[in-house]
């Protein structure tokens, strides 16, 4: 039997009929359209799906959407600035040559978010056990790290500005 949610989605309110075995992965992706959630292992292992769920980073790929009933959900789509912009978190990935073939980036990103969100800094080694959810193929992982590390800073000079 479906069930109709609601939910906030990238400052957007949306309600939707859904199969309540329904991954927020799949209802993102499918009915909504945001690709910038990756399908990659769908058991939790590798961090493609991640997205923020009031704030927070978790797996989409196991979480299913009724427990994000009347919460809000943040992906890299809702990252842009209203003109289009990019964040300054995904120009800290271009900045340091952080994105290769991009397929991790997406929930590495949203991680990063919940990172600079903190408005604290972090040891190197600190960041590479935050990060650790997320497997990347292609980038060896330092340049991400560096991209993160670069966000964190730009935040926290943009606290103390004021
Ligand atoms: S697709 Fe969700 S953790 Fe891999
Ligand atoms: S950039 Fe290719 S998997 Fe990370």
């Amino acid at each position: 039997m479906l069930e109709i949610i609601s939910m906030r989605v990238n400052g957007k309110d949306v309600e939707l009929a859904i199969d309540p075995r329904e991954s927020l992965l799949d209802t993102l992706r499918r009915r909504l359209g945001l690709t910038s959630v990756k399908k990659g292992c769908e058991v939790g292992e590798c961090g493609a799906c991640t997205v923020l769920v009031e704030g927070e980073a978790i797996d989409s790929c196991i979480y299913l959407t009724v427990w994000a009933k009347g919460k809000s959900i943040l992906t890299v789509e809702g990252l842009k600035s209203p003109t289009g912009e990019l964040s300054p978190i995904q120009q800290a990935f271009i900045d340091e040559a952080a994105v290769q073939c991009g397929f991790c980036i997406p929930g590495i990103i949203m991680s990063a978010v919940e990172i600079v969100g903190a408005g604290r800094r972090y040891e190197r080694d600190e960041l590479r056990k935050l990060l650790s959810g997320h497997l990347c193929r292609c980038t060896g992982y330092e340049k991400i790290i560096d991209a993160v590390e670069k966000a964190v800073e730009a935040k926290l000079a943009s606290q103390r500005a004021g």
